[in-house]
């Protein structure tokens, strides 16, 4: 079997930990069943960055290997070009896009010196997979220095309509630069015709119903593999003694009570403002639920170097303080909200015990916690599910109630029809979206890529 090479620019942690986002965690899996190379950034910042020592670290059938970065990769390539352009640009949010030339040119020299550390470790018969916005152009590097391995690329993150995309400027290269890959995967098939339509719009490309993009003279393979999780495992951490003691506490603190639960990085894509405005008109609209319904909110800090993200906690904790000095009484808290991050075996038990998810991104690449909550969920009397139109999951997981997000009535209405929806009616939904959980699970999901590139390397290696 060939050595899989993955590049990220998280790196680990391979073991269990409450920062482990879903990439990390889908990749441990991916790694853990072939064995091979995990390459990408150590998360240090140092003055010798990309030029300094690699870090190599084993564990089990998993090598770590890392460069730091330096204090301008750091703010050019990851908290700039990364996070304050590409992040808000594929996520729609182009009022909130910083467009700067110094910027672009930090991540193209940082994915090139990436692409040159890993090019002299590169064996024949490896297969290299990249992921993620922040190595958009690796694979190109890693060609101009003549790797003729097979590599493929996964975007995480939504490939957004050609109309924004147009509006990055030096769009054509960085796009253009994705075609050194031999198969380019996207969460969902949305995203991956949006991916399509711009070389058809853009460069006249031609696509075939599979999935073959030919782009002047260069054919790639095109298509979803929707991300997914180790159900079984996810399942069997609701059942842990860790998980019955946090349900057991979220329960006895307030018996009888209806609990909501939402899980989400701080980050303007979540519409965790518009979520809690939806909350609190539920109270409004339903006054019944006051005393009864709680909203439990984990949001865990991120990227607060980037402005964007600093305001949304303070609005966040505005929005919880008047919500809360509105409704609360002596014995009930309409909102709790929590910014530490949490182990997973914890939180694999908040979702058993609470009867619905709120799960409503503006905009998401997939959204793993939506399938989380579905795997955690008791068969004989499960929760339901509210999901965003706009999370990639809603794709297969249509059995949820799905909503608007940027819609406060209608959500508020959803969450509504999941605190009152009798029994049988929520095993038959529950039961839908778990048989698709479990399908496109994480094994399916790297499998599906991995033969993919398999097939497609034999094609097109030849070609280049
Ligand atoms: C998203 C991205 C990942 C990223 C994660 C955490 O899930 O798709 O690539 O690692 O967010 O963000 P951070 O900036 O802390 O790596």
């Amino acid at each position: 079997m060939s050595r899989l090479v993955v590049v990220s620019n998280r790196v680990g942690p391979v073991r269990e930990s409450a920062k482990a986002g879903g990439l990390a965690v889908a990749i441990v899996d991916a790694l853990r069943a072939q064995g091979g190379v995990w390459y990408g950034w150590s998360g240090d910042v140092t003055p010798e960055g990309t030029h300094g020592m690699l870090k190599t670290e084993q564990a089990g059938r998993i090598s770590l290997m890392t460069l730091d970065i330096d204090q301008a990769d750091y703010e050019g390539y990851y908290a700039g070009f990364s996070n304050r352009t590409l992040w808000p640009i594929f996520h729609y949010r182009l009022d909130l896009a910083q467009f700067d030339r110094e910027l672009e040119k930090s991540y193209w020299t940082v994915n090139e010196r990436f692409a040159t550390r890993l090019y002299p470790m590169l064996q024949d018969d490896d297969v290299v997979w990249v992921h993620d916005y922040h190595f958009l152009a690796l694979g190109a590097k890693l060609r101009a220095m003549g790797a003729r391995q097979p590599i493929g690329f996964f975007l995480h993150i939504p490939f957004p309509v050609p109309e924004i995309i147009a509006a990055l400027p030096g769009h054509a290269a960085l796009v253009r630069a994705m075609l050194a890959y031999d198969v380019i995967g996207f969460q969902t098939k949305r995203d991956a015709r949006a991916f399509i339509r711009y070389f058809e719009e853009e460069f006249g490309g031609t696509a075939t119903a599979d999935g073959h993009l030919t782009v002047q003279g260069r054919t790639v393979r095109v298509g979803a593999f929707p991300i997914g999780i180790d159900a079984e495992t996810f399942r069997k951490f609701a059942m842990s003694p860790e998980a019955h003691r946090q349900g057991r506490r979220l329960k006895s603190s307030s018996e009888h009570r209806c609990h909501v639960i939402g899980v989400d990085r701080i980050d303007y894509t979540k519409g965790l403002v518009e979520r809690f405005r939806a909350f609190s008109r539920l109270l409004e609209h339903y006054p019944e639920n006051r005393g009864h319904v709680s909203l439990l909110q984990v949001a865990p800090a991120s990227r607060e170097d980037v402005d964007a993200y600093v305001d949304i906690r303070e609005e966040l904790e505005r929005i919880t303080g008047n919500v809360n000095g509105r409704f609360s009484d002596l014995h009930w808290t309409p909102i709790r909200l929590i910014t530490r991050p949490l182990q997973r075996r914890s939180l694999a038990g908040l979702y058993r015990a609470c009867q619905v998810g709120l799960v409503t991104p503006l905009r998401d690449g997939m959204n793993l916690v939506a399938k989380e909550y579905v795997a955690a969920q008791a068969e004989d009397d499960p929760g339901v599910l509210v999901l965003s139109r706009f999370a990639g999951a809603a794709e297969a997981l249509d059995a949820a109630l799905i909503v608007n997000p940027y819609d406060i009535d209608e959500t508020a209405e959803a969450i509504q029809r999941a605190v009152i929806m009798p029994l049988d009616e929520r095993q038959d939904r529950w039961r839908q979206l778990f048989d698709k959980v479990q399908t496109e699970d994480i094994r399916a999901w790297y499998s599906t890529f991995l033969s993919a590139l398999g097939a497609a390397g034999h094609d097109t290696r030849d070609a280049i």
